[in-house]
């Protein structure tokens, strides 16, 4: 793929100066959805599909993108200092959008760059392609024009891309799990501070399975703002009697004796998911580490459970993935991943079923929604690289 891209940026831009081949991950969240604007703990993962970049520095203020996903689009130009979301741009509003948040941040990007971007991670399945491409954007940018910027920082720079200037109200999950990706691990942070720990992926005798409902995300994104607020509007009625700042520092406990100051049913839900996510996701990690892959399994149907009864962000393309996907033999636990309403689902299964896994939860899929799902059998992999 390194040629063909190479081959690519010297056909459209030439190949004098120096010419860098980058990658970013995308993800995949074991447990802990919907809780990272929740002040909670996330468990994602790396993984080794992900965005390859060939990039170079120029010496005027244009940028130049072209991907080889969307050839149809063609290269499109913009000047560095007038940095505009366009929506008919589509996925040029990503790396545009990082320019503009490192230069909000005070970093000074005096030039501009030509780019050839190419990513195999299936676009709009919840496995973070937008992500993927925003932080090895700022990647790119950190090693291009030497910026003292650490991967955190990256991080948060691609979320702030996104809230302000592609207008996804999102958490920091995607974006931290891809810039400080760890081949083999998961990354167990605790989004109220970023505080972060390495945790060994050891599943024994089974893999990671993600299956693609092939249902697009859709409506998604104002849903996903919808769900923000209501978790919001919940802390703050908490917080009449309650000092705290995030549904994370509430136990099952606390939140059952205090949910009456939640004034509406619907929000009382929603925060009883955020409060009942995380205490799983610290259950969940606890597991790993002791080699409980079995309870790793069920915390993760019951995080399914609460995304589909409490959250109401799974559908019936999610919903009937992971009922099927529970029916078979060697399955250990199954959810959806990501945002929801559509996008991928993740199964633990063992080593000696897959086979017979993919291809039953197939049949069933497709005979129950119409049409195919897609199955990859996945490697946790690093965060961004030159390559
Ligand atoms: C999307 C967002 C993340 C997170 C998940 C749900 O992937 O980008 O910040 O909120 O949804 O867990």
């Amino acid at each position: 793929m390194k040629e063909k891209m190479l081959q690519k940026f010297q056909e459209l831009f030439g190949s004098e100066g120096e010419i860098k081949t980058y990658f970013a991950p995308g993800r995949v969240n074991l447990i802990g959805e919907h809780t990272d604007y929740n002040g909670g703990h996330v468990f994602p993962c790396a993984l080794t599909i992900g965005t390859y970049a060939v990039a170079r520095k120029n010496n005027d203020k244009t940028l130049r993108f072209y991907s080889m996903n969307f050839e149809n689009i063609g290269t499109k130009i913009s000047s560095i200092e007038e940095l505009k979301y366009d929506k008919s741009e589509n996925w040029i509003n990503y790396p545009k959008a990082v320019i503009w948040a490192m230069k909000e941040k005070g970093y000074n990007i005096d030039s501009g760059m030509d780019v050839v971007y190419y990513g195999n991670i299936p676009y709009g399945s919840g496995l973070s392609s937008s992500a993927s491409i925003e932080v090895l954007t700022g990647f790119i940018l950190k090693d291009l024009f030497n910026l003292d910027v650490d991967m955190t920082d990256i991080a948060l720079i691609g979320q702030l891309a996104e809230n302000k200037y592609v207008g996804v109200n999102c958490g920091i999950m995607d974006q931290f799990a891809i810039a400080n990706g760890s081949k083999d691990c998961a990354i167990f942070l605790d989004t109220s501070n970023l505080k972060y720990e390495y945790a060994p992926v050891k599943l024994s005798n089974a893999k990671i399975v993600i299956m693609n409902t092939n249902k697009k995300r859709g409506l998604g994104d104002s849903k996903y703002n919808e769900r923000r607020a209501e978790c919001e509007e919940a802390l703050k009625e908490l917080q009449t009697k309650l000092d705290i700042n995030s549904l994370g520092e509430l136990t099952e406990e606390e939140f059952e004796a205090n949910k009456d100051l939640i004034k509406s049913d619907i929000r009382q839900k929603r925060a009883k998911h955020a409060v009942y996510e995380n205490q799983r996701t610290l259950k969940a990690v606890k597991a790993l580490e002791n080699n409980n892959i079995e309870l790793l399994g069920k915390l993760m149907i019951a995080s399914h459970d609460s995304l589909r009864d409490d959250y109401e962000v799974t559908g019936n393309e999610l919903d009937t993935i992971v009922a099927e996907s529970l029916k078979q033999d060697g399955v250990i636990g199954a959810r959806m991943t990501g945002a929801g309403f559509g996008g991928c689902a993740v199964s633990i299964v063992e080593n000696d079923k897959v086979d017979s896994f993919i291809e039953n939860v197939g049949k069933e899929y497709k005979n129950k929604i119409g049409y195919e799902a897609d199955f990859y059998v996945v490697e946790v992999g690093d965060g961004p690289k030159i390559l």
